[in-house]
């Protein structure tokens, strides 16, 4: 029966790889820079290094950008009636993936849902990443709510870049929101905020 299970497991990890999916590493979560000092220094890096993020700084990015941080399933950022509806869409060069944080935490995988390379229609910084963050309004219709957690998520991201050794702009002017909404098939999910991320230059 065990072997069973493991073979299920086996299986189920290289479909989901072979679909295109990334292999996300658990985040880590000791050590690093402290909160004082990722203040001190957090900016906006508006130029990047062409060089790629390695899956330890994606998996660390987005896990500190609305990662699990509890048993009961609640953020790393908050959100109003704990609504958790900021999606994050990873733009890479390969295409875009959706943050799943739970099959992070349980399996590993990031899923690709487009082999699009949309980072063009983000923001006008060339950068090996882009961020989205798209609050589903299913989850929170209030606008207001939608926009002050996104926020949330922004900073967290600034701060992540921080202790990562990387840099990131937020960004409300997005190149061109529609064909990221087609792109995305987001439907009437809007994208509120982009962040590109990598090295500073
Ligand atoms: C909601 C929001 C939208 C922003 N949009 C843009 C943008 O479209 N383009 C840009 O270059 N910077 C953008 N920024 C970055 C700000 O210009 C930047 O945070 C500000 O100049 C202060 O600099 P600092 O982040 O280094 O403290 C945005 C920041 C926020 C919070």
């Amino acid at each position: 029966m065990k072997k069973l299970m493991v073979l299920m497991v086996m299986v189920y990890a290289t479909w989901m790889l072979a679909a295109g999916n990334r292999v996300l590493p658990l985040p880590q979560k000791r050590g690093g820079m402290s909160l004082r000092e990722a203040l001190d220094k957090r900016h906006t890096v508006r130029s990047f290094q062409k060089k790629e993020l390695t899956a330890q700084q994606l998996a660390d990015m987005l896990w500190s950008a609305n990662g699990i941080n509890r048993e009961n399933g609640k953020r790393t950022a908050p959100s109003a009636l704990d609504k958790r509806e900021v999606l994050i869409y990873a733009a890479l060069p390969d295409g875009v993936y959706l943050y799943d944080p739970e099959l992070h935490l349980s399996k590993q995988i990031l899923p690709k849902i487009s082999s699009a390379d949309v980072r063009k229609y983000c923001g006008k910084y060339d950068a090996p990443c882009y961020l989205i963050l798209v609050p589903d309004k299913n989850r929170q219709p209030r606008e207001i709510f939608a926009a002050v957690d996104t926020g949330y998520v922004s900073q967290n991201i600034y701060l992540a870049a921080q202790i990562n050794g990387l840099g990131t702009c937020a960004m409300g002017s997005i190149v061109d929101r529609e064909k990221l909404i087609r792109e995305l098939n987001t439907g009437k999910n809007v994208p509120l905020l982009v962040h590109p991320v990598g090295i500073p230059r």
